[in-house]
């Protein structure tokens, strides 16, 4: 088995196992994740007849918000995880969303013809892919001449509160093994430029990035904790392998570093990403 299955194989089964997760708190994930997916779509500056297709779309955003916005373009989800696309169809049929299809796929080998789209989102997807670089290409494989491509990322943990008073906490309790430079994980792409480097290695142009800030919102530091380590692949990973006694240790210090992100009892935990739009260039 190569390594781009291995890693395929282990991406999927790691958010298979978070999509009951990311479903119970759908409503917090996509009010702290709308910002950046608003800005993808300003952006892509998307036609109301456009061929969209979004990448690693896990519970459907933003290709569902596409959808809604524009009843008359055809917008195609894909993931490698059926159990998360199975959460974004459920999202789509409860908001009488009729203009959208679902297709399990990893992003490195499309099923999709050359030039099939007009427009592609990826949000929070280029850090987990076997290969960022060659996922990349291919995107702009699929990607119809003139047509734009808008990708997110996380910035460093510093700028990213919301994961990282929960992983500080978690990492004071538990020895985390450090991160794969070159393996999948949420800041992989963190760096400035890296994004952008990989769009106009795939002979993207007008690439250009920018930074959109976001905000978790909870009612409680309960409900902040239980957000975090039930939906975050690496809390989620990490507590299970302890007692109870370590994982009522972590919560303890994240409820402390929480202090400062408490206003009448309401936990507002900022965190900052990365878009990356081009466009490939037109032909002739
Ligand atoms: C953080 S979630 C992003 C979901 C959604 N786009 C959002 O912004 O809320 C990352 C998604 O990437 C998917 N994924 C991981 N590796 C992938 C790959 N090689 N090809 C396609 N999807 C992949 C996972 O299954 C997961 O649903």
């Amino acid at each position: 088995m190569g390594d781009g299955t291995r890693i395929e194989d282990s991406q999927r089964a790691a958010w298979s196992g978070l999509s009951s997760a990311w479903e119970r708190w759908d409503a917090v994930i996509t009010a702290q994740r709308a910002p950046v997916g608003a800005a993808m779509i300003d952006a892509l500056a998307i036609p109301p007849d456009a061929d969209h297709l979004d990448i690693a779309s896990g519970t459907g955003d933003p290709g569902l918000t596409v959808a809604l916005l524009h009843p008359g373009a055809r917008v195609v989800l894909t993931d490698l995880s059926p159990e998360m696309l199975a959460v974004a169809q459920r999202r789509a049929d409860a908001r009488g969303v009729a203009n959208l299809e679902v297709r399990v796929a990893g992003a490195d080998a499309l099923p999709f013809d050359d030039a099939a789209f007009g427009t592609i989102s990826v949000r929070f997807g280029h850090m987990f892919f076997p290969d960022p670089g060659g996922a990349t290409v291919e995107l702009a494989r699929v990607l119809r001449p003139g047509g734009r491509l808008c990708s997110a990322v996380w910035v460093d943990p510093s700028r990213n509160p919301w994961t990282s008073v929960a992983m500080d906490a978690i990492a004071a309790e538990i020895a985390l093994p450090p991160p794969d430079p070159d393996g999948p994980s949420m800041y992989r792409c963190a760096e400035p430029g890296q994004v952008s480097a990989f769009f106009t290695a795939a002979g993207l142009v007008e690439v250009r990035e920018w930074d959109v800030e976001v905000e978790l919102v909870t009612s409680s530091t309960d409900e902040y904790w239980q957000v975090i380590t039930e939906h975050v692949s690496l809390a989620a990973a990490a507590l299970r392998s302890v007692d109870e006694e370590t994982r009522e240790r972590a919560r303890a210090l994240a409820m402390d570093g929480l202090a400062p992100y408490i206003t009448d009892g309401v936990v507002r935990v900022p965190g900052l990403a990365r878009c990356i739009v081009g466009t490939k260039p037109a032909e002739g």
